[in-house]
């Protein structure tokens, strides 16, 4: 069975962007179909110009569509991706999950199944408060909440069960080979549970 998955992912400077793509790779490998989309930029271009490094990362993913209400109207499956911002999700991808009132009114969020990740400035900056903040979306939606935990030898390694996350220095540094790795693991597992839940309910064996 085919899952249809989605990585929704802001990014202002690619350290996140890193993992999206990690994340995404996880769940091709694992045979989904997915749809890697970034969350529209709503900072104003003087902002974006005057750091480099956001202008750099604007102009990198220019062409990877923008995340649409209707590719999570679509996803069977959907991992969030976010900087940290003072511990908590960015605006530019809350600003997204605000829009979602319609589809969650005609139960259109129920069952998907979820799982996030982040990056953030330093070590103890608040990466597992964010991705536990966005949880509390997930439980309005109904979502089926899917963590990378210590499901792998490699979470044993990244210690993350949260979701894939890392220091960035402040969009100095890329993910290391550990949290690639855990961030593929991620995509896969999110890939493979979703995968089960469909089978299962196809076979009529879930519900
Ligand atoms: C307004 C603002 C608030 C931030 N708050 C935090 C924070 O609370 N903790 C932290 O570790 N990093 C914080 N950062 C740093 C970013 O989370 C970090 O550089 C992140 O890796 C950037 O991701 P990106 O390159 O995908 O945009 C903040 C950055 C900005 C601009």
């Amino acid at each position: 069975m085919t899952v249809k998955l989605a990585v929704i992912c802001y990014s202002a400077t690619g350290s996140t962007w890193a993992l999206a793509e990690a994340v995404a790779e996880g769940a091709e490998s694992a045979g989904a179909e997915v749809r890697l989309r970034r969350v529209r930029e709503l900072a104003p271009e003087e902002a974006i110009t005057s750091n480099p490094r956001w202008r750099a990362h604007r102009d990198r993913v220019q062409a990877i569509p923008e995340a649409e209400l209707a590719d999570l109207e679509w996803a069977e499956a959907v991992l969030f991706g976010t900087p940290t911002r003072y511990g908590l999700p960015t605006a530019q991808l809350k600003q997204f999950l605000d829009q979602t009132g319609g589809l969650w009114a005609q139960g259109k969020l129920v069952d998907k199944v979820v799982s996030a990740f982040c990056s953030a400035g330093t070590a103890h900056g608040g990466h597992e408060t964010t991705i536990t903040s966005l949880s509390h979306t997930f439980f309005h939606w109904g979502a089926i909440i899917v963590p990378p935990g210590y499901a792998s030898e490699i979470q044993m390694k990244a210690g993350t069960p949260y979701g894939a996350s890392y220091a960035s220095e402040n969009g100095k540094r890329l993910p290391d080979e550990t949290t690639l790795a855990s961030a593929r693991f991620q995509g896969r597992r999110v890939a493979e549970v979703a995968a089960d839940l469909l089978a299962g309910r196809s076979s009529g064996v879930a519900r």
